[in-house]
């Protein structure tokens, strides 16, 4: 097992994994086009809503724990690459909720789930509600594929560069 310091602590790797399964739960139930209004995908906003949170408990946790840096084995210019491609997928973590939010709001659907209401931020129309919907649904896309190239590229270091990549964001 790798040493504390050169892991995420232990919330980080909760928030990371938790986050990862919201996000694959809130794009598979995801709905669009006039069906929204008729029957509003309330599972979709939960989900999408609770990712939006988290994200930033993730960045207060980060601020206060740190992350470890990068393995020696690892040349500046790969570390500093990872870590565009990271700060693109917190930007996307937080740009595609936020835009199905402005979205829902427009639609002015009712967004109660187990009681809970997800208050608009935007005045709601009667008809088209202008690109948000598209602009959303290109984020929604863009977080699945950009996570799919990290988790490739988390699988890829871990199992043919061998240099335990994986194991600092594992929760065992
Ligand atoms: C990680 C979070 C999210 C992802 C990956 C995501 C993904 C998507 C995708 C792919 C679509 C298009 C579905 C289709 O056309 O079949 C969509 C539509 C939609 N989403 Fe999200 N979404 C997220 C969060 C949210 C949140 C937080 C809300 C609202 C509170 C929301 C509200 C909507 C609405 C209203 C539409 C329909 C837009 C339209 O067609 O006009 N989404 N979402
Ligand atoms: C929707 C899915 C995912 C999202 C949004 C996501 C997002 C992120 C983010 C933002 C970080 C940077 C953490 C930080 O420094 O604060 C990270 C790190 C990491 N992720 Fe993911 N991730 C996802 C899925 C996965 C999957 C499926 C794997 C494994 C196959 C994975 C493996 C890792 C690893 C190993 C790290 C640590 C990298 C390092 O030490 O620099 N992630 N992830």
């Amino acid at each position: 097992m790798l040493a504390k310091s050169e892991r995420y602590s232990n919330v980080l790797i909760a928030i990371h994994w938790l986050t990862a399964l919201l996000v694959v739960i809130a794009y598979l139930v995801s709905e669009g086009g006039r069906r929204v209004r008729l029957d509003p995908p309330l599972l979709h906003f939960a989900t999408g809503m609770a990712v939006l949170v988290l994200v930033f408990a993730r960045m207060i946790a980060r601020a206060a724990s740190g992350a470890p840096p990068p393995p020696a084995s690892i040349a500046p210019r790969l570390a500093r690459a990872a870590q565009l491609g990271h700060a693109r997928l917190y930007a996307l973590l937080i740009a595609g909720p936020l835009t199905g939010w402005y979205a829902a709001s427009r639609l002015g659907v009712p967004s109660d789930l187990y009681g809970l209401r997800i208050p608009a931020i935007a005045a709601p129309v009667k008809g088209g509600i202008g690109p948000i919907g598209e602009i959303h649904q290109i984020g929604g896309n863009a977080i699945l594929i950009l996570a799919g190239v990290h988790a490739a590229i988390a699988l890829w270091h871990q199992f043919l560069r061998r240099d335990r990549t994986l194991e600092r964001m594992s929760p065992f």
